[in-house]
């Protein structure tokens, strides 16, 4: 063995142990002044200004050429102004449709709770009836579970959150709607309606009805040629119309499905929509 590598190798060694000692004794320095090194802290209840401003701040880097300065949407992504954080960090993470996933590589935990806060805290825009109608399905389920809540109607708040789970996958909002049947189940129809709104992320469009939703629904299910989701719709439809007898678009959309000619379904139900 040479002796000039020995003495290398010893002199790196001692610098290693004193760096050691050093970082050793950094760490055991009192750490009272600084906070708890736990995961993360939870969200406030009130989310800061100052955190709000950082959330700004982020979303222009990030976000704005997709959604807008103000969250209002342009072409290439849909507005997102007022949507709950919930809504927001579930669709940053693990998003469906054409937008990008922010990874937590890329952003992290606490900047993804400023950037929700952020979008929450913008006012959110009145959905415009044309636009409703391509929300994704399980938002119009909410927003029947939400009628059905003001309505005081338990068990059909209950009957659409159970349709919805069959368009969820994400487990965030699977226990959500999980918490909202929970809630109805015990009769507090008053938390069941705000975990519904947290799910939906925005507010339901104002004025439309029941069967309007139902009509959109079955417009849907005959375009994903799902006979038994189409009648489904239909039928409830029918019952939710004040009219006395079924209109007549009804009667043969339901005879052509029967027959399987979606084709010929979608043009009566055409009629109903603009009806
Ligand atoms: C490359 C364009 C693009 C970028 C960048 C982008 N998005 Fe999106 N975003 C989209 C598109 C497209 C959708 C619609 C996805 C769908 O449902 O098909 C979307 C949907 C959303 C939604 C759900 C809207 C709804 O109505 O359901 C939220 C919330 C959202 N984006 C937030 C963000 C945030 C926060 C950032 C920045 C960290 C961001 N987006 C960056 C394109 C983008």
């Amino acid at each position: 063995m040479k002796p000039g590598v020995c003495c290398r190798s010893s002199a790196f060694a001692g610098a290693l142990s004193a760096i050691l000692v050093l970082s050793l004794a950094c760490q055991s320095q009192p750490t009272a002044s600084l906070p708890p090194l736990v995961s993360e802290p939870p969200m406030p209840m009130t989310p800061s200004a100052a955190m709000i401003a950082e959330g700004k701040a982020l979303y222009a880097k990030s976000c704005v050429t997709c959604h807008g300065p103000n969250g209002e949407g342009t072409a290439l992504g849909p507005k997102v102004a007022g949507h709950s954080a919930l809504a927001t960090k579930t669709q940053v993470r693990n998003p469906r449709g054409e937008m990008p996933a922010f990874p937590q590589l890329q952003l992290s935990e606490a900047h993804l709770e400023q950037l929700a806060s952020y979008l929450a805290s913008l006012a959110p825009p009145q959905t415009p009836a044309q636009q409703w109608e391509q929300a994704p399905t399980e938002n119009i389920y909410y927003w029947m579970a939400m009628a059905a809540v003001k309505a005081n109607d338990t068990p059909d708040a209950q009957h659409h959150l159970r349709d919805s789970l069959v368009y969820i996958d994400k487990p965030e909002y699977r226990a959500g709607v999980n918490k909202a049947l929970d809630l109805l189940a015990t009769g507090n129809t008053h938390d069941a309606g705000h975990e519904i709104e947290e799910l939906v992320g925005t507010p339901a469009p104002s004025g439309i009805s029941l069967p309007r939703f139902h009509i959109v629904l079955t417009m849907r299910a005959l375009k994903a040629r799902d006979a038994g989701e189409a009648t489904h719709h239909l039928k409830h439809f029918q019952t939710r119309t004040a009219l006395k007898e079924t209109p007549t678009p009804v009667i043969r959309a339901l005879d052509f499905i029967a027959k399987s000619d979606f084709h010929e379904a979608e043009h009566e139900v055409d009629k109903l929509l603009r009806g």
